[in-house]
């Protein structure tokens, strides 16, 4: 039988790099076009686009008005949180940004400089990021939902000359501020902002100190009023760094160069998600997430496409039928979202009764990635909505999709469980310990080889050796993803989950590491472990084991400690970390090294029999804490 249109592409994008990305290029405008598209003179590391001049924010803007489309939609923001509503055609964006980007210029941002943004889902999010763009700057965009000490450590790294925040985030409950977050991360950082712009929200409007600036009157100013014209950067200048975290508490600043994300992402809008120009998509993420930078802002806006910002949850804003409403009242024809909110509606309304009072002719996908898509959510997804559902796997590494199924290209079979084949520039493979491939239907280490597709990270922000040694150096000539899994006899991924220690909380990757030392931080506390155990809401959520120092007594502070320790964790890496359970146990499992043994651990408690390692320093240790982890 001869090769399909996925298989073909797949193979001419392995085959010849250099001509697929070099034609995909075509449909971005370069300043200067790129002579060379694959610098690969310096293994591991590989740069595409080089020589390319280009401004990413003129090809997600600019671009749609010069060509005429200036009246159509680029952005719906949809807000049941605040019951707020607001289009803006590509003309609007365009103007709002051109006076941020001039107001970043007022406050001295230059080409190279970061800026910090720590916004909930509001217009002005987007805007920033794209006048950041527009001036060569760098964005780093920190999640609301982060605490002050994880802003702090982000703050410390990227050295922004100017953080752009708003006064307050608005979730079902409560209203967040985020000004004295912010103030109290300046505080914890060594780094200094020159200024901080606040976005007055009238849920809950900050105070303003003396580095303060209003908003509305940074976007009102002489700066912001004389604007900025976008200035063209090289392909392999970096658009923005994005922290995500890793297994110890010092998150990754994953650089995203310029050149390459622009033309993977266009490409995949079409190859991928199947949305073109006009057409909407509603990726319900949220901006402080590599789902939310790639698919809610860059690829919708580069496709000349319209994005909905969606400021609320799955249920309860107000209830589950909320992203049927958005779809049907935006005319949105791929949703992409996380497993888990419509693990959240299915339990809300299993029959999916509210379905019925929208209509969604125009919908055709549901996109769904950042967690497993267990094959009973699938199902229900799948019946319920009566369009295909397509599983996506990536990481904030790779910034696009990894495996998929290609709608635009060639719809394949869905198998439920998989995310289906390698997305054509990702050379799969699944190896065993000793870097050798192993069997389909054999579970390994699931790698890329080198290079990456255009994209992809280059580097971590301002440390190169901590990228080689963390993704490059177990297998060399392979990019370490991170996940296990195994590809089928039919060539289908199968991603079971992280080897390592990272969390998956409803489908935000957060690291044992920072919950750890929050934990540690606690007097009372002389040793701690986090391991992430199977939750059926949120895929995943930390369970906590806490050793007291040996002059505490347990029986009669151990209740206090505990709920110390829970809101401990609340304060210093943020609500999103969802700590509920801390267990008090005498001990830790751990080799003969030190190390202790989370992955065992976890395996007990999601109920698995795991064989010990034979390194382990006292198996009494764990024989003695099996109960207890069954128990949770
Ligand atoms: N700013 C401040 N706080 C935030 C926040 C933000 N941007 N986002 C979440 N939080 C808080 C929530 O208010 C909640 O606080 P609480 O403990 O006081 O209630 C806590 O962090 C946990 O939030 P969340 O993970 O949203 O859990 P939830 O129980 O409120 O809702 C779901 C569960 C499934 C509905 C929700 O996780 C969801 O919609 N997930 C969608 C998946 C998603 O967007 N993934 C991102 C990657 S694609
Ligand atoms: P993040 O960097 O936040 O996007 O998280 C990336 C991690 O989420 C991956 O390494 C996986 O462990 C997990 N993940 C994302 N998408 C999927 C998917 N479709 N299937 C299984 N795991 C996924």
């Amino acid at each position: 039988m001869s090769p399909g249109p996925y298989a073909r592409t797949y193979q001419a994008s392995l085959a010849d790099p250099g001509a697929f990305w070099g034609a995909a290029a075509k449909d971005i405008d370069w300043v200067t076009p790129p002579t060379t598209v694959l610098d690969d003179s310096r293994p591991p590391f590989y740069r595409w686009f080089p020589d390319g001049e280009l401004n990413v924010c003129f090809n997600a803007v600019d671009r749609h008005v010069a060509q005429g489309r200036g009246g159509q939609p680029a952005l719906r923001y949809d807000s049941p949180v605040t019951g707020a509503r607001l289009t803006l055609t590509y003309a609007e964006l365009l103007e709002q940004v051109r006076a941020v980007a001039g107001g970043l210029r007022g406050l001295g941002v230059d080409k190279g400089d970061r800026v910090v943004i720590y916004m909930p889902m509001v217009p002005e999010a987007i805007v920033a990021m794209l006048a950041c763009a527009r001036i060569g700057a760098v964005h780093s965009v920190v999640f609301g939902g982060f605490a002050p000490q994880e802003l702090a450590a982000r703050i410390d790294d990227a050295a922004p000359k100017v953080i752009l925040t708003a006064s307050c985030g608005v979730e079902p409950s409560r209203v967040v501020p985020y000004k004295p977050f912010l103030d109290e991360a300046i505080r914890r950082s060594s780094h200094r902002p020159d200024a901080c712009v606040v976005l007055q929200r009238e849920q809950r409007p900050a105070e303003l100190g003396e580095r303060d600036l209003d908003w509305q009157d940074f976007v009102t100013g002489d700066a912001a009023r004389a604007g900025a014209e976008p200035v063209p950067v090289r392909g392999t200048d970096p658009l923005y760094i994005l922290y995500t975290s890793g297994t110890t508490g010092r998150p990754k600043g994953i650089v995203r160069d310029s050149g390459g994300y622009a033309v993977a992402l266009r490409w995949s809008m079409t190859a991928i998600f199947d949305v073109g120009p006009g057409e909407t998509i509603f990726t319900a993420s949220d901006v402080g997430w590599v789902v939310g930078h790639s698919y809610i802002v860059y690829a919708p806006l580069l496709a000349g496409a319209t994005t909905v910002l969606y400021e609320g949850k799955p249920v309860g804003t107000p209830d589950a039928g909320a992203f049927w409403r958005v779809i049907a009242e935006h005319g949105v024809k791929a949703l992409f979202t996380a497993p888990t909110a419509f693990r959240a509606i299915k339990r809300e309304d299993s029959r999916a009764t509210r379905l019925a009072a929208y209509d969604l002719g125009g919908f055709r996908t549901l996109f769904l990635a950042g967690e497993r898509l267990d094959p009973d959510t699938y199902e229900w997804a799948s019946a319920t909505l009566g369009v295909p559902v397509i599983d996506n796997w990536w990481q904030t590494e790779t910034g696009w999709p990894i495996a998929a199924n290609l709608k635009g290209i060639e719809q394949l079979p869905i198998k439920p469980g998989s995310p289906s084949v390698p997305v054509p520039g990702y050379d799969v493979r699944v190896l065993d310990g000793e870097g050798r491939e192993v069997e389909p239907g054999q579970e390994g280490a699931i790698c890329i080889r080198l290079p990456m597709p255009p994209g992809t990270l280059p580097t971590l922000w301002g440390d190169d050796e901590r990228f080689v040694s963390s993704y490059l150096s177990a297998y060399p000539g392979y990019y370490l993803t991170g996940d296990g899994g195994y590809v089928d006899e039919d060539g289908y991924l199968f991603v079971m989950g992280r080897t390592d220690d990272v969390l998956n909380v409803a489908g935000h990757r957060l690291s044992t590491g920072s919950i750890e030392a929050a934990l540690a931080g606690h007097e009372a506390v002389a040793e701690c472990a986090v391991i992430g155990v199977r939750d059926e809401l949120k895929g995943q959520v930390p369970r906590a084991l806490v050793v007291l120092k040996s002059d505490v007594d347990a029986g009669a502070e151990g209740e206090r400690i505990r709920r110390e320790l829970v809101h401990r964790v609340r304060a210093e890496v943020g609500a999103v970390a969802a700590l509920r359970h801390v267990d008090i146990v005498s001990g830790l499992p751990k080799t003969r090294s030190g190390k202790i043994l989370r992955k065992t651990m976890r395996e007990i408690a999601d109920g698995q029999a795991p064989a010990v390692p034979a390194t382990i320093e006292d198996a009494t240790v764990l024989d003695a804490l099996r109960p207890v982890l069954r128990e949770g």
